[in-house]
């Protein structure tokens, strides 16, 4: 059965925008007194209210009161919303000005979430992200990526990848797993590097495609984490085994990009300390640049050169990084719209990042436009100018329409 909801005030269908470089206000498509129509969950058309009307006579309407502007859900392309226990020590010793790595060497950072998140069962993992994904579906989040990485070993890896496809059934948020097997060399690994990374290869990934947990792998590339050269070969291995990559590059030291852009990563994310070099690389890749403002908020640290990776051509998007440690707010709106305004990003930029943009980091081509036959995944923010969303910085929250 078709459905017909609006009027809207205005419609932002977000199609047809490059999916590279910088965007002016003036290229997005805005139908005023819009509607869209629906079937079975897949959008059929957005057009004028009063003209699918009339040529629909037999769809359901979906009447929506008052003024609203509608655009497709955004979709949050990097998160690691899979742990147990928080953080706040760590945070509280940032504030007295101690550094993330300092933090890390005193027992803190990610081996103290793993720690935590080790503790807790499947059951309890689930219910827990469950919670998380229902958060962010009401701010108008309707796709989110979630990593593992708090696991490290092969079973307890499998246990919270495990979780995030039970949540994934649990919730109307479609949800796109990332196993992050590659976050940290555990502390409690009796190995180097390149035998860590060689124990996931050979021990876990093969189980990640049988049971279907994840069609997406990460790796941390940085100086306290994994090097460039043994990265680069274990990125090669997994992408050979039909897996889609992404790594977690030039955080706090840079390489990872270079990585990220010679194996064919479908992203690479942070980009904190990218300088002229990396953004010439990333401009000149398929490789989508996220910048993840969360954790440049929750650190205390700049944010990822957004604006010059637009100007030198490359594909942005802006994702939530939402984790216990560097980004607990994870408040995916207000982030993009503050950095939006530090960083001079038009609203055309801003909302492609957390759209269209973000899809493509995904490797996703059925959602973030209003393409025919896209998810009809659907918010619409109480006012009359699209602009007025990120003018709000966060505070205005979605009406979220039910497919
Ligand atoms: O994206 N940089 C590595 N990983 C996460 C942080 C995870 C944590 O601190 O728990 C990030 O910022
Ligand atoms: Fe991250």
């Amino acid at each position: 059965m078709k459905k017909l909801i609006g009027p809207f005030a205005q419609v932002l269908p977000l199609t047809g925008l490059p999916l590279k470089g910088a965007l002016k206000d003036e290229q997005l498509q805005v139908i005023q007194n819009g509607g869209i129509l629906i079937n079975n969950g897949r959008v059929v058309i957005a057009g004028s209210f009063a003209k699918l009307r009339k040529d629909h006579p037999s769809a359901e309407i979906i009447e929506v009161e008052g003024d609203h502007v509608l655009l497709p859900g955004f979709i949050d392309c990097h998160t690691h919303i899979c742990f147990a226990g928080n953080r706040a020590k760590d945070y509280a010793m940032r504030l007295q000005g101690k550094s993330y790595q300092d933090i890390a060497n005193a027992g803190g950072g990610i081996w103290d979430s793993v720690t935590q998140t080790r503790e807790a069962d499947e059951a309890t993992l689930t219910e827990l992200l469950v919670k998380r994904i229902q958060r962010h579906l009401a701010d108008g989040v309707t796709t989110i990526e979630v990593k593992s990485g708090y696991g490290l070993s092969v079973d307890e890896e499998l246990k919270q990848l495990r979780a995030i496809k039970a949540a994934s059934t649990k919730t109307k948020a479609g949800i796109v797993a990332t196993c992050l097997a590659a976050h940290t060399l555990p502390m409690d690994f009796t190995g180097t590097q390149m035998e860590y990374l060689r124990h996931i290869l050979d021990e876990l990934l093969s189980t990640v495609k049988k049971e279907e947990l994840a069609n997406r792998v990460d790796i941390f590339i940085d100086a306290t984490a994994f090097n460039e050269a043994n990265a680069s070969n274990y990125l090669t291995r997994v992408k050979n085994m039909g897996f889609d990559v992404t790594v977690h590059a030039d955080q706090f030291t840079v390489g990872g990009s270079a990585v990220a852009v010679k194996v064919g990563a479908v992203s690479a994310d942070h980009l904190e300390a990218s300088k002229e070099k990396e953004i010439k690389l990333l401009a000149g890749s398929n490789t989508v640049a996220v910048a993840l403002p969360g954790a440049s908020l929750g650190l205390g640290m700049p944010y990822a050169p957004a604006r010059k990776l637009l100007d030198a051509g490359a594909s942005l998007a802006i994702a939530s990084d939402w984790n216990p440690g560097s980004a607990p707010m994870g408040d995916l709106l207000m982030q993009a719209a503050v950095m939006g305004m530090a960083e001079k990003l038009t609203n055309a930029e801003v909302l492609a990042a957390l759209t269209s943009r973000a899809a493509k980091a995904l490797n996703l081509t059925d959602r973030g436009s209003f393409t025919t036959g896209a998810r009809a995944d659907i918010q619409a923010y109480p006012c009359s100018d699209y602009r007025e969303i990120l003018y709000n910085q966060g505070k205005l929250k979605p009406l979220i329409l039910d497919r």
